[in-house]
Parts: C-alpha cells; structure tokens; sequence
C-alpha cells in the first residue's frame, strides 16, 4: 500500500525549495509542510511580515505566501524536528561547481547533499521517502542512498528505512509558480513503486496523469541534465549564428523567426541575447562533461563543452564590439549598464552574462552606473567583486590598477542616470527598459552616443529619430 503523505521537510529555503512548497502548500492544503535551512537570515526573511522583504522574487510567490504561511507552510531552522515528524523530505539545498579538489570546475560539489542526507539519516523515524529535488550529477542518488543505508543498519534505530526518488525541478525563474502550477510533465524516478505512487498523489491534486512520467531513478537524474544541456545548446547556437549574421548582412531576429516556424525545430527558446546565465545551465553542462570524461567519452565530453565555450566567447565579443564602436577606449567614460540580473522577472544574478560584461568594462577604465530593477547594489558588489565607487583602490580587488568605477543608481525614472553618458548597454530585457523615452535621453548624453542592444528590446525606429547610434546584436544591416 502506498504511503499518505500527511508531513513534509523540505531542506533548503532558496530557489527551488521555497516556490515548490508554496505550490504544493497551496494545493495540498491538508499537508503540513516545514521548511528549513541553515540559514537564520533567510529563514526570517520569509517570515518577514512585510511580503514585499521576501527572499526570492517570483510573480504570484507573495500571493500564495500570504494565502499558506503559518497555516501548513512553516519557515524555521527546526532541522531535527522538522526531519523526524516527515513522512517525506525534499533535498533542495544548493550544489554549485566544484571550485577546488577533484572534479574542480566541473563537477558539482555535493556536501550540502551530503551534509542534508547525513541530518536525514540521523533523525528521520520509520518509513520516510527522500526526494531529490535540487539538480544533481547522475548517481548521485547513490550517494543518498548509501549514507541512508547506514542508518538503517544501525540497530539503535527501531523500524528506520527509506526510499529514495528523483524528482527534478523544471521551473524556470521569473515563471516559477506558472512552470509549477501549469508544469510540461512531472517526472519520478525510483525503483520503490509505492513510494512513487504516494509523490504521485501529492502532484495529482493539479496534474493530470498523463503529465506524470514514472522512469528509472538514472533515466530521471539523466533527463534533468540532458533538458537543460539541450536549451542551453540552442542559445549558444542561436548566438553563434548572431555573429554569422552581423559579417554578412542578415538578421539575427527575422533567421529565428524562420527556423523557428519549422515545427521539428520550434520557435521557443529562440532569441539570441548576451549569453545565458542562471544557476542550472553551465552546471548542468559541465556535470554532463565531467561524466562523459569519467567514462572516456572525450568527444562527446568535447561537444557539450563547446556549448559552455561559446557562451563565454559570445559574453567576450559584446565587450569587445563596446569598446571597439566607443573610438577603441571606454576609460574614464560613463557607460550606463540596464539590467544585471540573468534574466528578466528575477533578482538572481548566477551567472549573469551582466557580470562578466561589466568586468570586462571595469577592467578597461570604464565608469559603469548600473540600474536594474530588482538587483541590490549590495548583491552587485558581491558578484564585480568591487567595492562601488568610493572604495575603489581595495586591494582585493583583482581588477587591474587602470581599471574603472562602478555605482548603483536606482531610479531611472527622472532620467538623471543619463546625464553625460557615453553609452547605454542593454543587458535585461525588463519592461521598464522597453519604454523608455530616447529622445530626451539623447538630449542628456556625450554625442556621438551609442546604445548597445543585447536583448532586441528596442524600437530601431525610435533610437534613430533621437540621433542616438545603435548596435544590436545580429544586426547584420546595421555594422
Ligand atoms: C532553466 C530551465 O529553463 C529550467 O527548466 C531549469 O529547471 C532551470 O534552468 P532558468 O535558469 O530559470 O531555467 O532560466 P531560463 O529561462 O531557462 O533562461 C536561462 C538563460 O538563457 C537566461 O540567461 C536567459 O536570458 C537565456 N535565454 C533564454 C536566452 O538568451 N534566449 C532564449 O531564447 C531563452
Ligand atoms: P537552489 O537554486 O538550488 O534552490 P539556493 O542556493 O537558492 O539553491 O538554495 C539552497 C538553500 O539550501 C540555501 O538557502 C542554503 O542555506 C540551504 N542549505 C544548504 N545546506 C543545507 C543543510 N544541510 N540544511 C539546511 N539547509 C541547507
């Protein structure tokens, strides 16, 4: 008989844990769903009374915080309670790139896993399912499984066992809850037929069955990476193309379109930009890489790796194209940055092509002020790894001594953040900056100045009648 679900632990408050459970809080009202993390500061800020100081940025996540919070969905560090009354726990904790040891830069370092599956082993009571639901390197559920064993070996423990399933996360930021509520499929791996059957119901409650795909728990791991390896590949296609298109005189947006209409290939996922960021898709990759290099597959270790390649080659050319068109220098003139975060709708910055670009800038003598809706200076700091403005002789710093400043500037309403500017560089496609009134930008700015259009956003018409001069990325008309 399958198991009713009646308590859930979910371990990891952040991006994935934290919209998934509002999902479920939300759909399973008769479930009590703890969530906890290590981590006091943000286990407050979703207890924020105020919604607006919640952790994660989401459309609708406020919405449903609101309707679930402290009714059966609970925010603490309470890891020991939490995991004991759980009939089922989500391993959602994050597992970046191995950044030193065996694996480095490639693999994905698994001791938060470890750590979350060594509190499950030590305090979980009777039958309990573990879900994986952070991305995770193929076998890993091995990995789980293995710690787990060894608290069901220890005699000291009555009538302790576990089953292990893999149930990846598709959602995508800044459409988190529609990707949850609405999701392309669930997918559940696992050998436990009647641990798959209880995780199951608790999607049945707003899937449809036929949307729910059982499979084998490697088959599951392996898809995971493979959906993210195959999105993150038809951007890097898209982007090489885009450079094909300004040597030759075509258009990055009308060859989309027409691929795009071929119903094998599809028109999603289509739009080429300053290279993709966010947590998952080079991770992904480099996990596939690392695997197929175990195994001696070189060359298919080789293909996927180029995916990586190209996307940092793409982020290097937009640079370098900025500096170029600016008279070959950007020292000591102000560039305006629009958008840091990876993309629209959300205010993670991983990976953010933005933060490498602005490097890039910074280490030519640029003055960067940079604007983006949802993106704290304080996060921005973090990732230029420089202090803004005022501190910028830090020796931290690994820039180069020529290189330039960086500020923040919030508002860009009254349009003061283009006063003197040299150029302006888009880098989100926020829909702030779609409506923005060139010709009284043109009339704050240093002329000739020049508008750099990563994300296709604005109206070519528009920028031209203001006098302002623009580079857009596949624009093969306009080099
Ligand atoms: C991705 C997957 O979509 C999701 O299924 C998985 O669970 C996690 O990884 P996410 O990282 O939130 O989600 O963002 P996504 O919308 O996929 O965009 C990733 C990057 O690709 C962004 O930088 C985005 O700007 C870029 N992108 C996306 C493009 O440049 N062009 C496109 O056509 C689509
Ligand atoms: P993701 O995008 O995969 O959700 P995040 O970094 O946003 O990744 O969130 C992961 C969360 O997991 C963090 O808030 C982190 O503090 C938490 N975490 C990591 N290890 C543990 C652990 N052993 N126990 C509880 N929480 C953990």
């Amino acid at each position: 008989m399958d198991k009713p679900i009646k308590q859930i632990c979910c371990i990891g408050a952040g991006y994935v844990g934290g919209p998934t459970m509002a999902v479920i809080s939300l759909k399973c009202p008769d479930i009590k769903i703890n969530i906890i993390d290590v981590n006091q500061e943000r286990i407050d800020a979703w207890n924020s009374e105020d919604l607006s100081g919640l952790p994660i940025y989401e459309p609708g996540l406020k919405e449903i915080i609101s309707k679930t919070r402290n009714k059966n969905l609970f925010f603490s560090t309470k890891i020991k309670e939490s995991i004991e009354s759980a009939d089922m726990i989500f391993i959602s904790v994050n597992t970046p790139t191995k950044s030193k040891g065996l694996g480095a830069g490639k693999a994905s370092d698994l001791k938060w896993v470890e750590k979350s599956s060594r509190d499950v082993a030590r305090f979980a009571k009777g039958h309990t399912i573990v879900v994986e639901k952070s991305t995770l390197p193929v076998r890993t559920a091995e990995v789980i499984q293995e710690i787990l064993k060894s608290a069901e070996s220890d005699s000291s423990k009555d009538n302790i066992n576990f089953s292990v399933l893999s149930n990846p996360e598709f959602l995508s930021e800044g459409s988190a809850i529609n990707d949850l509520l609405n999701p392309d499929r669930v997918l559940i791996g696992g050998d436990d037929k009647e641990a798959m059957i209880s995780l199951s119901k608790i999607y049945k409650n707003w899937v449809t069955e036929d949307k729910i795909l059982f499979t084998n728990i490697w088959s599951s791991e392996l898809a995971k990476l493979t959906s993210n390896a195959f999105l993150a590949q038809r951007i890097s296609s898209i982007n090489s193309i885009s450079a094909i298109c300004e040597v030759t005189g075509a258009d990055i947006r009308e060859v989309s379109r027409a691929i795009g209409k071929d119903s094998r290939i599809g028109s999603k996922f289509l739009d080429s930009g300053p290279g993709f960021g966010g947590s998952c898709f080079k991770k992904d990759i480099l996990n596939l890489v690392y695997l197929a290099e175990y195994f001696g597959l070189t060359e298919v270790a080789n293909f996927w790796e180029s995916v990586v390649e190209i996307n940092s080659w793409h982020q290097k050319r937009i640079s370098e194209i900025i500096v170029k068109k600016l008279f070959g220098t950007v020292a000591n003139k102000k560039l305006v940055v629009l958008g840091f975060a990876f993309k629209a709708n959300t205010n993670d910055t991983r990976e953010s092509a933005a933060i490498t670009i602005c490097r890039n800038l910074l280490n030519e003598g640029a003055n960067l002020v940079i604007n983006d809706p949802k993106v704290s200076a304080s996060q921005i700091e973090i990732d230029l790894k420089i202090n803004s403005k005022i501190s910028l002789d830090n020796e931290n710093s690994s820039l180069n001594e020529e290189s330039g400043s960086w500020e923040h500037s919030k508002n860009i309403s009254n349009l003061e953040i283009f006063n003197d500017a040299y150029a302006i560089i888009i880098l989100t496609e926020w829909e702030e900056f779609k409506k923005l009134n060139w010709k009284e930008i043109a009339k704050k700015m240093v002329h000739p100045a020049w508008v750099f259009d990563s994300r296709s956003i604005v109206d070519t018409d528009e920028i031209r009648d203001a006098g302002l001069s623009l580079w857009r990325l596949g624009d093969g008309l306009r080099d």
